[in-house]
């Protein structure tokens, strides 16, 4: 079924990151990084300083496609990633969200069903129209041959920092709500199923040729759960999009699913799964017939800091493994700020079979 070959210039797929959704097996997989925009990059830093805060950043359209297009510059990766955050969606819808320098985000937390009294799904427009102006102007400056992926927190993770009021080891206050009022719960996960499809739905009309759902805390609920508040609302989402927009790839990061990471995909019915650093992406391969899902990632993003002949010794592992399947070279998490730029330039150089 596959069509081998390079997809380029004058190839029916123009641009190479989404080969492999229309089943086309690629010589040299397409590569972008997650947190590929980010604190690793000074030029990153030095447009962060002009915005004047994280979150003046991501509502800034022309500073935040800059962003974007930082990486692209620097490494030519076959995809961008829309510069935002997952928790612009809270934020859109009332709760209020503060980027504490150097300690990560403080919201005021959401923990009943009176809480969510607070939320207005009606009034998201205003921040998700600056969100899609900035997808607009990356469609105008992005190389041709760039794919353009927009992404939203999945609602159970960005239901664990609305709860939290804040990241967590362990994602306690989420999981206690769930567990004492699942009907309650389901409010707040409904809700947010609404806005993130209308948030996606816009991101694709402003441009976006591909979504990705961020579920970094896919893992921490057992098996009922994990069906319930994860796989349903990632669903309802993909279904929605589908109807919307059938030709655009959604690929779900479930992060930390394990062995659900199969079931994830099959009941879901995303086109592409992102395998985090302890999923290997053969293994998940192997899971599947050829035809069903996109493989996406996994190198450990330490690694990446760490460098040297094992960082070349393991890309090249990951890509013999994956040679002759629908894969996309990805880290397993994102990018950490002490990433040397100069192991971003020769992991994409080995992955192009330059060294
Ligand atoms: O380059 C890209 O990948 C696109 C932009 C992007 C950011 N965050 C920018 C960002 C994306 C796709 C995200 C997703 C995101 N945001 C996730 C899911 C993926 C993951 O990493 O697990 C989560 C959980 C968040 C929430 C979030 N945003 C946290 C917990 C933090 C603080 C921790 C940290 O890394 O500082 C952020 C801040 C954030 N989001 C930064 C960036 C570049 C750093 C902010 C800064 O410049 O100070």
């Amino acid at each position: 079924m596959s069509e081998r070959g390079q997809a380029g210039a004058g190839s029916a797929v123009e641009k190479r990151f989404l080969a492999p959704f229309r089943g086309q097996t690629l010589d040299v997989p397409p590569i972008w990084l997650m947190r590929q925009a980010g604190r690793y990059l000074p030029e990153y830093r030095a447009t962060r300083a002009e915005a004047g805060s994280f979150l003046k950043l991501c509502y800034n359209p022309k500073l935040a496609a800059e962003v974007t297009l930082q990486p692209i510059r620097r490494f030519g990766f076959d995809a961008a990633i829309l510069f935002a955050d997952i928790l612009i969606v809270p934020d859109a819808l009332g709760q209020g969200v503060r980027f504490e320098e150097g300690e990560g985000p403080r919201l005021d937390p959401v923990r009943s069903v009176a809480d969510l009294g607070r939320l207005d799904l009606k009034g998201t427009s205003e921040k998700f129209d600056i969100i899609a102006e900035t997808v607009q102007r990356l469609r105008q400056d992005l190389p041709r041959e760039t794919a353009l992926i927009g992404f939203c927190g999945a609602p159970w993770t960005v239901a664990t920092y609305m709860v939290q009021g804040q990241g967590s080891a362990d994602q306690a206050e989420a999981r206690l709500w769930a567990y004492r009022d699942p009907e309650g719960f389901d409010q707040l996960i409904d809700l947010l199923t609404a806005a993130s499809i209308d948030y996606l739905d816009r991101q694709v009309k402003a441009g976006a040729d591909c979504l990705q759902i961020f579920d970094t805390w896919a893992g921490s609920l057992p098996d009922d759960e994990f069906d319930r508040w994860v796989v349903a609302p990632t669903r309802t989402i993909r279904e929605a999009l589908k109807d919307m927009h059938p030709d655009i790839p959604v690929i779900g990061f479930p992060r930390g699913a394990g062995a659900t990471a199969v079931w994830y995909v099959s009941e879901t019915g995303v086109n592409g799964i992102g395998c985090d650093t302890a999923t290997p992406p053969f293994v998940m391969s192997e899971a599947f017939d050829e035809e069903d899902v996109v493989i996406q990632g996994n190198l450990d993003p330490l690694l990446l800091v760490a460098g040297g002949a094992r960082l070349d010794e393991r890309v090249d592992e990951i890509l013999d493994l994956m040679r002759d399947k629908r894969f996309i070279f990805n880290l397993g998490h994102g990018i950490v700020p002490q990433t040397p730029p100069e192991h971003v330039a020769r992991l994409v150089e080995r992955v192009r079979g330059k060294s």
